[in-house]
């Protein structure tokens, strides 16, 4: 039976100290949170942010757009928040509704308050290795590997999933942390052999059962990101992962680890943001 790599845990040690650092700032931290339409999960995801903020005694601000927003209304509103003294972080949540140019978008957001890390600036100062905001989600997989001393330097890292948000930047810190990186897609041939020779394995798809047993290296870490629905409505990941628990070295849970670790992420860019603010 594999270890649990426990992100629920780790995200509440991660935002105790966020909180406790925020306290000695002159000026609490200020995360302005977008969400434009009426997406469900979406809203479930802000719901949870303001939660974190509350939590890590940050001023939290939310705007709910309607659906009709136009993306100059959007953009109007973010140039104001980028010159507000008192916020911080600008987040976006993501997706936008359609007829909403979504690069247009996060090209506006102000780098220094792009507590997503999804701006280019930020996507390329990952890509050359200078310090900027890291994407919440591969960020927080790199701390749950460091956690638990899974350490990537040498090792056969597969990623499956090549999004701007997950899949590319995940491969990026893991070939920063010397890991032999392979990004595998839908067009990706002989998924489950590339698969089968990852000791970090992480999947970033959003598809029930993209992971089954026979693609999993006996000893491997899986590392699951998604956050689905089965046929039952219930939340499940990428990973079969009552099957791969059994050969698996380690596993995340879905939910429970990925997920509060990302919104985690969050709160210390917030942070991080803040503090260069305020410098
Ligand atoms: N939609 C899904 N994940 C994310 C995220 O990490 N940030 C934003 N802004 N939108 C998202």
């Amino acid at each position: 039976m594999a270890t649990i790599l426990d992100g629920k845990a780790l995200a509440a040690k991660i935002k105790a100290q966020v909180k406790e650092e925020a306290a000695t700032l002159p000026r609490i931290p200020g995360l302005a949170v977008i969400i434009v339409g009426n997406n469900p999960a979406s809203r479930v995801y802000v719901n949870s942010k303001r939660k974190d903020c509350e939590e890590c005694g940050f001023l939290s601000e939310e705007f709910a757009l309607p659906e009709e927003t136009t993306e100059a209304e959007l953009i109007a509103l973010i140039q104001e928040l980028n010159g507000r003294d008192d916020i911080d972080g600008i987040l976006c949540q993501l997706p936008l509704p359609n007829g909403i140019n979504e690069e247009a978008v996060l090209m506006a957001i102000d780098p220094n308050k792009d507590v997503d890390g999804f701006h280019p600036m930020n996507a390329g100062a990952l890509f050359v290795g200078k310090d900027g905001f890291l994407p919440c989600t591969p960020y927080g997989v790199m701390e749950i590997l460091d956690e638990y001393g899974i350490d990537p330097k040498g090792k056969t890292c597969v990623v499956i999933g090549r999004s701007n948000i997950v899949g590319k930047p995940m491969s990026i810190m893991l070939l920063q942390r010397h890991g032999t990186v392979t990004i595998c897609h839908s067009r990706t041939q002989n998924l489950t052999e590339v698969c089968r020779g990852a000791d970090i394995l992480v999947a970033a798809v959003g598809k029930n059962h993209t992971v089954t047993k026979d693609m999993v290296k006996p000893g491997a870490v899986v590392i699951d990101v998604a956050m689905n629905r089965n046929d039952e409505g219930k939340l499940c990941g990428d990973v079969d992962f009552d099957d791969v628990k059994d050969i698996a070295s380690a596993i995340t849970p879905v939910p429970g680890s990925v997920g509060p670790m990302t919104r985690a992420m969050l709160m210390k860019n917030t942070l991080l943001a803040a503090k260069k603010h305020q410098a």
